[in-house]
């Protein structure tokens, strides 16, 4: 399946987003380089800054599962990722984030083309 598929898969992810706040729903869903896929949504909290962002949320199931950096090939969201979870993108070196930009196109991206000259730890 193609990252741009995972937009499609992320879009029907995204209804089960929990956004009361916002109601902005986010979906994601991460593909990693063994064939595995992992959903995520936003999460939104009462105390605002306590939401988690849909990516976020996709690549905290694929570790809990035993994924690390360099394991995920890809990432399809249903909008364009925050600063945020573009340094996130970055430090699991996802291969190709395909996401739906606000023009309504696919847009197809690697993590540093996101967020270029990125810090390193
Ligand atoms: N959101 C995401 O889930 N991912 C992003 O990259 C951008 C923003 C969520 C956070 C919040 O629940 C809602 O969208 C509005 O900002």
């Amino acid at each position: 399946m193609s990252a741009r598929n995972l937009v499609e898969r992320a879009e029907a992810t995204a209804v089960r987003a929990y956004a009361p706040y916002s109601n902005y729903n986010v979906g994601a869903v991460v593909r990693t380089t063994d064939g595995r896929e992992f959903e995520g949504v936003n999460v939104e909290n009462a105390a605002y800054p306590l939401g988690v962002c849909a990516e976020k949320s996709a690549l905290v199931s694929a570790v809990a599962a035993g994924y690390r950096p360099g394991d995920i090939d890809a990432i399809g969201i249903t909008a364009s990722p925050c600063g945020g979870c573009r340094q996130w993108l970055h430090e699991f070196r996802v291969g190709e984030v395909a996401y739906r930009g606000s023009d309504g196109e696919v847009h197809v991206a690697t993590p540093s083309e996101l967020l270029p000259d990125t810090w390193d730890f």
